[in-house]
């Protein structure tokens, strides 16, 4: 990504580095961006800041952050055409965050389906960070002039809210930010847990309901063997009647690049447990090359660090221009 005169739009997004990166993730989030990439000047971060709305253990964070870098350019982002960097290394974040944080509404906030849930989950720890996780996402975004970012459809709402913070802010100081389009495809908007396809893959739910792209290759197949279908043993793409099965042709069909329809004519009077085999072949086939390729990173931290620190100072010098700009616009005394 070229630091001076940007000729291709922008893309920024993110991941948390909290427990065991998902298929979802990867289907979702990372997946787009490999195939994306080419067209755009990509950012992509680990957003450790975020993870530390849930209470960590220091060392865990630490390892699982250093992992999530390796395992970008394990999928195939290159660090040198690419910005993959740290949240926390590039402290305009937090500073940009501030400043959102006076142009956000408490009504607003309290509206986020996510930190309803969140709070919920963690009654013991309703902090403020928890609250306010959707005005550091827009600072993330802001800092870029992103014009685009690809997530999973979770994430559709706090899209939303930086997209009306960025057209409040550029109200009242014309020309401040780009307002950033969200890119939610259908198909690989949300990946279901293999357990309760009602719900979303998560991290942060029962080891069998996700597929870590870290799993081993035995652990992959026994959870799509068991993942949850229904009794009716028809293959058939149906989102609303047919969530697990439809799931599982999604997943093969995202790993695959065959289209579901074609899926289904060629696994027509098949049974469930063929449709599990073919997808439980297609993930770990497709997980296979960048399981090696981590590991093999994972051992260089040399490597893995200077890339980082390299990545932030790319990163920080766009994300200065903006945050002095937006100090300037509303009215912070500069030296
Ligand atoms: P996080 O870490 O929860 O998830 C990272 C990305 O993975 C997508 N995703 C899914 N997609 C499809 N199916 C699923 N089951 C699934 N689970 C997760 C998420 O939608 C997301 O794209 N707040 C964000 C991180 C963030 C961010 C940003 C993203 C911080 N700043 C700026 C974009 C731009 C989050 O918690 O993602």
């Amino acid at each position: 990504m070229s630091e001076q005169t940007t000729a291709k739009p922008v893309i920024f997004s993110g991941i948390q580095p909290s427990g065991s990166i998902t298929l979802g993730n990867y289907i979702g989030a990372i997946r787009n961006f490999t195939l994306l990439e080419k067209d755009y000047d990509c950012l992509f971060c680990v957003v450790d800041l975020h993870a530390l709305t849930i209470r960590r253990v220091p060392a865990d964070l630490r390892r699982q952050t250093l992992e999530l870098a390796a395992l970008y350019i394990a999928c195939g982002l290159d660090p040198k055409k690419n910005i993959i960097f740290c949240q926390s290394h590039v402290p305009e974040h937090a500073e940009l965050a501030w400043i959102l944080n006076c142009f956000t509404y408490m009504g607003e906030l309290s509206r986020m389906t996510q930190f309803k849930d969140k709070a919920a989950r963690h009654q013991e720890n309703v902090n403020a960070g928890l609250f306010t996780y959707p005005t550091l996402m827009a600072a993330d975004i802001l800092l870029y002039q992103t014009d685009l970012v690809p997530v999973g459809a979770d994430q559709k709402q706090h899209l939303e809210l930086s997209r009306d913070i960025a057209e409040r802010f550029n109200s009242l100081y014309s020309g401040s930010f780009v307002v950033p389009e969200p890119y939610i495809p259908k198909t690989t908007a949300k990946v279901l847990s293999l357990s309760d396809p009602t719900r979303k893959m998560s991290k942060s739910e029962a080891e069998e309901s996700y597929i870590a792209l870290l799993d081993s290759p035995e652990d992959m197949r026994r959870k799509i063997r068991r993942a949850v279908t229904d009794s009716d043993a028809e293959i058939r793409y149906d989102p609303e009647n047919k969530p697990g099965v439809t799931n599982l042709l999604n997943i093969l069909s995202a790993l695959t690049g065959q289209g579901v329809d074609a899926l289904c004519a060629d696994l027509e009077g098949q049974g469930y447990g063929v449709l599990k085999e073919r997808t439980a072949d297609a993930v770990i086939e497709h997980i296979r090359p960048i399981r090696a390729e981590f590991d093999r990173l994972i051992q260089d931290k040399t490597y893995l660090n200077e890339t980082l620190a390299e990545n932030a100072a790319r990163a920080q010098a766009i994300a200065r221009r903006t945050l002095r700009k937006v100090y300037k616009k509303v009215g912070l005394y500069q030296l």
